[in-house]
């Protein structure tokens, strides 16, 4: 990928390249920091937590009340430190990362609008379009999320390299995603949307599995869109993005045989992601496929408390103020009232990820 003014260091693979060497090392400690206090200290801290209660007389069950469970596991050090790391690594992620890449912000600018007329692939966009307030949260912590900073498609792209820590450099999760996708019965495929497509790493997968498609990214974020389109065209593939909603789109009805989303229903209201499932129904053609990757969802079934912790900790201290709203909602139910048979799908290599396949019925 030739982004020579952007990441003066080029890049590795597909992957931009931090503008510092210094930036590179911090991003990497970072990384490591992330895995410590997300993959290692997580168990640790839901033992710790439900020993303290233990310790307090309180049997820590499924039914333990979420503000119980938070009085006694905040008044446990490590768990206290847990957050801290966790909240650090965040923001730590975010700073580098964007002050490494708005090294110059007028070039970046420059740059996104000279990839604009150029092909192949589309961007399209209005520059009157409303952002709905519910879409500009600052999601992760991201600065201006993904709406508000015109940097927001390469400090994303950058932000979740380290977020993946390593695992998708080379966008191999998305490529999966593309790979697992599920294809209708009869075999036709000759349109395909990405919605929520974020920098559009999934979406150049698709085109790469389905050549001969037409393909369509799809996103609320205008700063995440334009740097897919650049991104796009660096690589050489034919894909276009708009900037849309995915509640109203603007496609023609049944105009698509296949629907792909990634880790997007858990980031909006429980009302959007009715009204999204809704639209999907109409822009799919009878028979046309529906494929979610998603984080985890367990509608009522009782948690333990340590995870429902997290899940609080997460939404608060994390900015994901919808997550709690998908976590306990009945999706596959929501999924099927919005008349698509459900199914199980293709499970990717991260197992923490659920796969629905959604069809429209014939
Ligand atoms: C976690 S990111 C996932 C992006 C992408 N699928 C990926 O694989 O990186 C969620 C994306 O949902 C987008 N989004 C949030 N609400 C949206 C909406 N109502 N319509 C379209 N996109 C939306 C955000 O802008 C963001 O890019």
């Amino acid at each position: 990928m030739a982004t020579s003014t952007l990441t003066p260091r080029g890049s590795i693979g597909v992957l931009p390249r931090p503008s510092k060497l210094a930036d590179e090392s911090y991003t990497d400690f970072v990384e490591s920091f992330r895995d410590m206090a997300l993959i290692k200290m997580f168990p640790i801290m839901c033992e710790t937590g439900h020993a303290a209660l233990s310790n307090a007389g309180i049997e820590p069950t499924h039914e333990v009340p979420l503000d119980t469970a938070k009085e006694h596991f905040n008044r446990v050090p490590l768990i206290q430190t847990w957050q801290r790391f966790m909240r650090s690594a965040q923001e730590m992620m975010w700073r580098r990362t964007r002050e490494s890449f708005a090294y110059d912000e007028e070039a970046h600018e420059q740059l996104l609008r000279k990839y604009e007329g150029k092909g192949p692939g589309k961007l399209v966009y209005d520059p009157g379009f409303h952002v709905p307030d519910y879409a500009r949260r600052e999601i992760h912590l991201q600065p201006g999320g993904y709406t508000d900073d015109p940097m927001g498609g390469i400090v994303y792209h950058y932000g979740t390299k380290i977020f993946y820590q390593g695992m998708n450099d080379q966008d191999e999760l998305h490529a999966e995603v593309a790979d697992f996708s599920a294809v209708p019965a009869d075999g036709k495929v000759a349109n395909i949307l990405d919605i929520a497509c974020g920098v559009g790493q999934g979406t150049v997968q698709l085109k790469r599995r389905f050549p001969g498609a037409e393909v369509w990214g799809l996103d609320v974020g205008l700063p995440v869109v334009r740097y897919a389109h650049m991104r796009s065209v660096e690589l050489g593939y034919d894909v276009n993005y708009v900037q849309a909603l995915a509640e109203k789109t603007g496609f023609a009805d049944s105009q698509f045989d296949m629907v792909v989303s990634y880790i997007f229903f858990h980031e909006v209201p429980v009302e959007v992601m009715k009204a999204v499932l809704g639209e999907m129904h109409r822009i799919l053609r009878p028979g046309g496929t529906f494929s979610i990757f998603e984080f985890p969802n367990h509608g009522s079934t009782p948690l333990p408390p340590a995870v429902r912790f997290m899940i609080d900790y997460d939404s608060r201290d994390n900015c994901e103020p919808y997550s709690p709203g998908f976590v306990y909602a009945d999706f596959r139910g929501l999924i099927a009232e919005a008349g698509f048979e459900v199914a199980d799908g293709r499970q990717p290599t991260n197992a923490f990820l659920q796969s629905i396949v959604a069809t429209k019925k014939a």
